[in-house]
């Protein structure tokens, strides 16, 4: 999201004549977009605005100019924070007011001192942003859905990001049409909570995500759908069924479960058990018998016993996941779980992460290796490492290397995988007759 949100700044900016640099050296102005769901996260931000300090004292002393920006959630939850330990910094904004991004500008080039704005504004920002037309590759981001009520014990979100909130469906669709028409091939609908979307229609009404799936399936060119992430107990009915039914809906879901145990699930305030969620699996099999699940696991959650980690191994030697995210409980400021008595110490996080880290790992390799020899459709997206060599990702989202012409990018390929990694796949070009293709020149 922090990516959606970052290309949205930049399009906020490009009437005042700014343009994105990957150089902070000889910029104009840095936007440090931040993310404080872990305190590793957090932490960077002081200092990265450090080693930018001395780029912004370098350019004044060339009689230049550089405002020096930080944004995103670190932003909101510790702005004044940041004020006072970094003064040098121009702006200070959060996750919901960057549409405004241009008052600031004015108002920071005009005066000294910061500007703070980290307000839940009553209307929301897409209202005022422009539309979003340009497309990078021919894969891109979609926000649907922004903010969560769901208070999970341990995270920041509901903080943050503040209430739940769904675009209006014929937004979403408005958008989704001129990113296909400006090239998007593949559309990951993003929200912290996405599969709780229900945008309101005209005349009334709302639509979940299964629905809104379905209607952007009708969009010319679009060749494949994604969303993420989602939140195991908002799985309707609709969504599910969905994955059996619309094609374009790719074969692979994003659904963190953070732990197997009832009692530390409980205590998450997670609104769903261990057996919820192996049946909420169970029946996204049974609509489509091919889907590839990632996750999200926390180890260390406040009082997680040996017995409570034996339990999240065992779900996910059970249910199987083909990638996922695992994480160190991290106590966040302001929430429930960080002030709870029954730390878990450090050395047995460590230990309990690398033991649940080399299962996920040896279920990766595994699902990567299994799909040797079969044929996959591959979006290719972006060039690779050596020259005639082209990337993509299969409809479970691995990577995919392989040898092709420049002219195949943004294109959906079959390819004949010949090869299985940790993190990646290889495979060559197939012709329409299923041969391989031979090599260019
Ligand atoms: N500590 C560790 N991991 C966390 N996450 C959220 N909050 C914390 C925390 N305090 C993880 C969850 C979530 C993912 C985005 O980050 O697993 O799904
Ligand atoms: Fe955070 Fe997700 Fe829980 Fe919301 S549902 S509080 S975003 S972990």
């Amino acid at each position: 999201m922090n990516v959606y949100d970052s290309a949205r700044m930049a399009d906020v900016l490009a009437p005042l004549g700014f343009v994105a640099t990957d150089e902070a050296d000889d910029a104009d102005m840095v936007i440090l977009n931040t993310c404080h769901i872990r305190e590793k996260a957090a932490e960077k931000v002081l200092s990265e605005l450090g080693r930018l300090r001395h780029l912004k004292v370098a350019r004044e002393k060339d009689g230049g100019k550089m405002i020096l920006a930080v944004a995103g959630c670190v932003a909101q939850a510790e702005g004044a924070e940041i004020v006072a330990r970094a003064p040098y910094v121009d702006m200070v904004f959060g996750p919901q007011t960057y549409h405004r991004l241009p008052e600031m500008v004015a108002q920071a080039s005009r005066s000294a001192g910061a500007v703070l704005d980290t307000d839940f504004p009553s209307q929301p920002k897409f209202d005022h942003l422009p539309s979003q037309t340009r497309v990078e590759g021919c894969s891109a981001f979609l926000t649907v859905q922004e903010g969560c009520d769901k208070f999970c014990t341990f995270c920041v979100v509901p903080y943050t990001r503040g209430a739940e909130y769904s675009r209006p469906a014929a937004d979403v669709v408005a958008e989704a049409r001129r990113l296909a028409a400006a090239g998007a091939r593949e559309i990951t609908l993003l929200g912290q909570n996405v599969n709780c979307y229900h945008g309101a229609v005209p005349g009334g009404g709302e639509w979940g995500l299964g629905r809104l799936i379905r209607e952007l399936a009708e969009i010319d060119g679009l060749e494949r759908i994604r969303y993420t992430t989602s939140y195991p107990a908002d799985m309707d009915d609709e969504l599910i069924a969905a994955h059996g039914e619309v094609p374009q809906l790719m074969p692979f879901l994003h659904l963190p479960v953070q732990s197997g145990s009832d009692r530390v699930l409980a205590a998450m305030n997670r609104r769903h058990d261990a057996g919820a969620y192996r049946r909420i699996v169970d029946r996204l099999r049974a609509a489509r018998s091919d889907l590839a699940l990632s996750s999200d696991f926390i180890v260390g959650f406040p009082g997680e016993s040996d017995a409570d980690f034996e339990e999240t191994l065992a779900l996910v030697r059970e249910v199987g996941f083909i990638q996922a995210y695992s994480f160190k409980y991290s106590p966040r400021p302001g929430t429930p779980a960080a002030a709870l008595a029954e730390q878990v110490p450090d050395p047995v996080k460590v230990e309990r992460l690398a033991t649940l880290q080399g299962l996920l790992n040896e279920q990766q390799l595994a699902f990567n290796q299994s799909c040797v020899g079969r044929v996959m459709p591959v979006l290719l997206d972006r060039p690779g490492k050596f020259p005639g060599q082209l990337v993509g990702r299969s409809p479970y989202m691995q990577p995919v290397h392989t040898d092709g012409s420049n002219d195949l990018f943004g294109a959906v390929v079959d390819l004949r995988v010949e090869a299985g990694y940790a993190n990646s796949l290889s495979g060559v070009l197939l012709d329409d007759t299923g041969r391989r293709m031979r090599k260019s020149a």
